[in-house]
Formats: C-alpha cells, sequence, structure tokens
C-alpha cells in the first residue's frame, strides 16, 4: 500500500519525537516517499540530520528559510501529499489544527491538502483529558481526521495512563487503511475467519490444530486495503488484529460457527481461512483428568461443518488444506459445502501452509477451473483471492 506514496510525515516537539524516526524509517522501507517536517520544538529533541539520512531526502523546519526548496512552493507539500500523518501529535499542534492556523509549516501544509490527514498524539494524560484537547481532537475528527490512539500505558512523567504515541506498525495500518479507503471493496463488508479453534478435554487441555492464524489475518489486512469492512473471527493466535479490524475471539467450533452466524448477517463475503476442529470430546471433565496406568480412550463426537450450515447471500470461500489428491479432494469440497471458490493448498509443500509466512495455493473455483499461483507472501495471496471476490461481486451485479 505504502510503495512509491508520498507521506508528509510531521513531528512535534514531544519525548516521543525520537520515536518519528522509527516511523520515517519504517515508512521508508515500505517504499514510501516521506517528506518530513519537522516542528521548532520537535527541533529542540530531535535533529533534521537523522531525518535525512533516514528518508534521503530534505527536511522540511523552516517556511521562511530561503535556501529551503519548499520556500516558495510553500503548498507544494500539501499538494503532492498522498497522506500527511502527524506523529507525535502535541497537544499545541492538535490546537493549531484544530484553529485552522497556518503559521508554521506543519499546519499549513495541514490546511492546504485534499489528502487523508493521521493524527497520533502523545502527551500527558491530563494533558490528553483535558477538556479543551478534547475538544479539539472531536472538532478534527468531525472533519474527517483519523486520530489513531493514544495507547495507555507508562508515561514520561513515571505515571500511567492515556497519552502515549501508538505503536509503528499500527501507524503504517491506518495509513495503509485511509490510503486503500476508495478501494473496490469500499462500501463491502468481509467476514475473515483465521486460526484453529480448541475443543476443551477438561479444565487445562484441548484438542487443537497447528493453524498459526496467519493466512486470515493476512487477508483481512488486503480486504482492509481495499476499503472493505472486516470482521476477523480468530481461534486462540498469538497475533495482533490489524488496524481498523473488528476482531471477534472464539475458543471452540461451537464458538466460531454462532460468531460467523452473527458476522455474516447482509455480508458481501465470508473466507473461511480459519482451521476449526472437526470433532470434539463427548465429555468435558470438570477436573484436571490423571494419570492412569491404564491409558486414555477419548470418545469424540463430530462438530458442524460451518461453511457447510450457512445459507447463501453472501459469496463463500473456503480453503483446503490437504495432505493428499489436494485438487480432487478441494472440488468435493466446493461441492459439498456449496462454495464459489476454494483455496487449496498442500500443507506439506516448502513455503506453504502452518506458521510460514508465504504460500502456494491453487484457486478452484465453482466449474472445477483451477488456477496454480506461484510462491507469494501471505498478504498477496489475500489480494489474489480478493481479485477473484471482486469479479464474482461483479458478475451478480
Ligand atoms: N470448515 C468449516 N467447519 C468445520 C471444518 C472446516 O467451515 N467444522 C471450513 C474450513 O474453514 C475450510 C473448509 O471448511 O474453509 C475446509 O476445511 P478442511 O478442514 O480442509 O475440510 P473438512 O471439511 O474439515 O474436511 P477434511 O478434514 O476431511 O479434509
Amino acid at each position: 500500500m505504502l510503495e512509491g506514496k508520498r507521506i508528509v510525515l510531521g513531528v512535534c516537539g514531544s519525548v516521543a519525537s525520537y520515536k518519528g524516526a522509527d516511523v520515517a524509517s519504517r515508512l521508508t522501507q515500505a517504499g514510501a516517499l516521506v517528506d518530513v517536517i519537522l516542528t521548532s520544538s520537535a527541533q529542540r529533541f530531535v535533529s533534521p540530520l537523522t531525518f535525512r539520512a533516514l528518508t534521503q531526502r530534505p527536511v522540511c523546519t523552516d517556511m521562511f528559510e530561503p535556501q529551503s526548496a519548499v520556500a516558495e512552493e510553500h503548498v507544494e507539500l500539501a499538494r503532492a501529499a498522498d497522506a500527511v500523518l502527524v506523529a507525535p501529535a502535541s497537544a499545541t499542534t492538535i490546537a493549531r489544527l484544530a484553529h485552522g492556523l497556518a503559521d508554521d509549516m506543519l499546519a499549513l501544509t495541514v490546511l492546504a491538502t485534499v489528502a487523508p490527514v493521521l493524527i497520533a498524539p502523545a502527551m500527558d494524560a491530563q494533558m490528553w483529558e483535558h477538556p479543551a484537547t478534547r475538544a479539539n481532537a472531536a472538532t478534527l475528527r468531525g472533519r474527517g481526521v483519523v486520530i489513531v490512539g493514544p495507547d495507555v500505558g507508562r508515561l514520561a512523567s513515571g505515571r500511567s495512563g492515556a497519552g502515549r504515541l501508538v505503536e509503528t506498525a499500527v501507524l503504517l495500518g491506518a495509513l495503509s487503511q485511509a490510503l486503500g479507503a476508495r478501494g473496490d471493496f469500499a462500501g463491502r463488508r468481509v467476514v475473515v475467519s483465521a486460526g484453529g479453534t480448541q475443543e476443551p478435554l477438561d479444565p487445562v487441555r484441548y484438542l487443537g490444530n497447528r493453524s498459526s492464524g496467519k493466512m486470515g489475518f493476512a487477508i483481512a489486512e488486503a480486504a482492509r486495503d481495499r476499503g472493505a469492512q472486516v470482521t476477523l473471527v480468530s481461534g486462540p493466535v498469538a497475533l495482533d488484529a490489524p488496524y481498523g479490524v473488528e476482531r471477534v475471539d472464539v475458543r471452540t467450533t461451537a464458538e466460531m460457527a454462532a460468531a460467523i452466524g452473527r458476522a455474516t448477517a447482509g455480508c458481501d463475503a465470508l473466507i473461511m481461512a480459519a482451521a476449526p476442529a472437526d470433532f470434539r470430546p463427548e465429555r468435558t471433565a470438570d477436573q484436571k483428568i490423571k494419570r492412569t496406568a491404564q491409558g486414555l480412550t477419548l470418545e469424540l463426537v463430530p462438530n458442524e461443518d460451518i461453511l457447510a450450515g450457512l445459507g447463501g447471500g453472501c459469496i463463500k470461500v473456503g480453503f483446503a488444506a490437504e495432505t493428499q489428491d489436494m485438487r480432487e479432494n478441494a472440488r468435493a469440497k466446493v461441492a459439498r459445502k456449496g462454495l464459489d471458490l476454494i483455496v487449496a493448498n498442500d500443507v506439506r509443500a516448502a513455503g506453504a501452509g502452518f506458521g510460514t509466512e508465504t504460500n502456494l495455493v491453487t484457486l478452484i473455483d465453482a466449474a472445477g477451473n483451477c488456477e496454480e499461483l506461484p510462491l507469494l507472501s501471505k498478504y498477496d495471496v489475500g489480494h489474489r483471492i480478493l481479485d477473484r471476490v471482486a469479479a464474482l461481486l461483479a458478475a451478480r451485479g
């Protein structure tokens, strides 16, 4: 999403100013062209040289500086920007922007741009909670500015509260969402499931599988970056939800079925990347099962098939994680579960399957046609699946 995009990064004076350097670095690594504006207070905390070295571009520090590349075309940055991100944003800059002042280069650029504006506040909790700051933030929100954070945690004062700059990864997610807001899924609701489910045996043990959730989380992120409103129904996984995605946590297959039933009401597409457990113990012991010399036999009963049980209405995409006869098994699942598309993969192939960052999949449609994709990142696989979903939605009118 950020590749080749012009991002204006405004950095204000704050103990968190140094974190602006990480934001500049990560944006540059993601392929963005980053034009940094440092307010005069920011320059008391961090040096323009740091940002110039990280972005390989001139840094704007003074709109009246005659040598500055932007001195004459003072609104040029605003015109060229695909998005403006202020991180960290101080209470003073938030007030300045809310009141439409143009008395420094950052405020002027925000006033002169039609690009999306995102603001990540960082200040003491009492300053953030002051009615003046709250009102200024509400004014900006009312004008469509995205306020990201602040996080709750330890502050420079030593106290805890709301006022920490959010993590850089969250800012990159928020920017991607803003840049993709008018994508081909704008106005669409997409439900994605991810991770494996856990069926409790007793209070400390469960039956589960090795699904990491990475594939589903990547699809959710890709759908968000195309403008979709995304609900991510996830089993227990060690992943943070992508910024801007509604996350519903579940544990068992029955809980996942109920959550998906609720989330899919009126949705445009369901993409089932989850690996729900097909069986559950017939009984869950109230107390921890004790070791015995005789061994243990478990009686399992089948769980419901979530995809097969869902009525029509939305585009249904399933996954088929196979270890043998991949295409035949996947085609049978398309018919049995009433799918529009299935994403088949041999989980034992190199670079594919559980826990990896990449996947090697074949897309099979309802007519049985196969499209073999090359080894791709899971995020790119997500986009290829969404390309097919977009075409199916268009065909439905
Ligand atoms: N699925 C589902 N409900 C289940 C099990 C699976 O909706 N109880 C979905 C999965 O999310 C996936 C598709 O069905 O999108 C295929 O899952 P898979 O485990 O490959 O197929 P199963 O139907 O479980 O068949 P088998 O385990 O015999 O391969």
